[in-house]
């Protein structure tokens, strides 16, 4: 890629940032699009962030996604927050448009997008348990009950934020949040279960945040978890005849809906995801 004064510059802000596959990811589809256009990455310390927004701003930058720890406190130094990213509480894609700049959330929407092209899921009318109640669960749950979601359990160590979040929820769907000893039985009368906290991510192969018991094979399992590609979550799973969902295309599918509201362009999600997959197999 010719890089010239005209580049359209976007980008990514979080700390630490080195182990990203977003700026490959994201190259990648400015290039096979031909658009003159570069993403890159920077380290931000949190007494920095309110500095490099501004400086992003005045440098001109189209867009930027913003990640860990920055997706809370970036959302006091934009313009204008879209509803999605209100609700979620949590911004990871900012739009620099006449000057201003606007905070939406990519995550949930990659999420469920995601999950329908890869799986078919039907999510109206459908019984979901989460496990976790973090950022992630936050932006998961709030599209699963806006896109119809008959029914949201939240399941997290700390109860109370399950209930929280629950009680979040209400307005859109029936929610509860409950206790990890009562996980068993919701899973076996859900249709999906989405796990999102780190339990059995890499290094940590063998962790499973669920009894494998609990586990059937009407029941679709989600792990947002892409290190490594299969949990042992995921395993369990399809060894009970469930059918099963991995983090990966959630990382992708955020990442095309940044770059089409960025470019207005259609997002080569195909390639995207190839690279995204050549990127993580050869970081071991
Ligand atoms: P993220 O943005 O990835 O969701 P987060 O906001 O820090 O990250 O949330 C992490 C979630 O994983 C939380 O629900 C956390 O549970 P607590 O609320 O009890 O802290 C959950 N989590 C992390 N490590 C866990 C573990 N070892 N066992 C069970 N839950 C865990």
């Amino acid at each position: 890629m010719k890089l010239e004064a005209e580049t359209e510059k976007t980008g990514l802000v979080g700390h630490p940032v080195a182990h990203s596959k977003s700026p490959v990811m994201m190259n990648e589809a400015f290039s096979q699009e031909g658009l003159p256009w570069i993403y890159l990455a920077f380290d931000v310390d949190s007494e920095e962030l309110g500095q490099a927004v501004a400086g992003l701003k005045s440098l001109g930058f189209r867009g930027w996604n913003v990640t860990l720890p920055h997706k809370v406190a970036v959302m006091e130094h934009l313009d204008e927050i879209e509803e999605s990213a209100q609700e979620i509480g949590a911004v990871n894609t900012v739009i620099q448009q006449d000057g201003r700049l606007i905070g939406t959330n990519t995550d949930g929407a990659g999420y469920l997008e995601s999950l329908v092209r890869e799986t078919g899921f039907d999510v109206k009318g459908r019984r979901v348990v989460i496990l976790g109640a973090g950022g992630a669960a936050r932006a998961v749950s709030y599209t699963l009950a806006r896109a119809g979601a008959e029914q949201i359990r939240i399941v997290n160590r700390t109860e109370k934020k399950a209930q929280d979040l629950a009680e979040h929820l209400r307005r859109w769907t029936r929610a509860d949040g409950i206790s990890p000893g009562e996980a068993s039985i919701a899973i076996r009368e859900a249709d999906l279960l989405v796990q999102t906290t780190s339990v059995g991510m890499h290094p940590h192969l063998e962790g499973c945040p669920v009894d494998p018991a609990s586990l059937h094979g009407d029941l679709l399992v989600s792990d947002l978890i892409y290190r490594p590609r299969q949990t042992r979550l995921l395993r369990e799973a399809k060894a009970r005849g469930a059918q099963v969902h991995s983090g990966l295309g959630m990382l992708l599918y955020q990442g095309a809906l940044a770059f089409e509201r960025w470019t207005g362009r259609r997002a080569p999600v195909k390639r995207m995801g190839e690279v995204l997959k050549q990127s993580l197999e050869e970081s071991g």
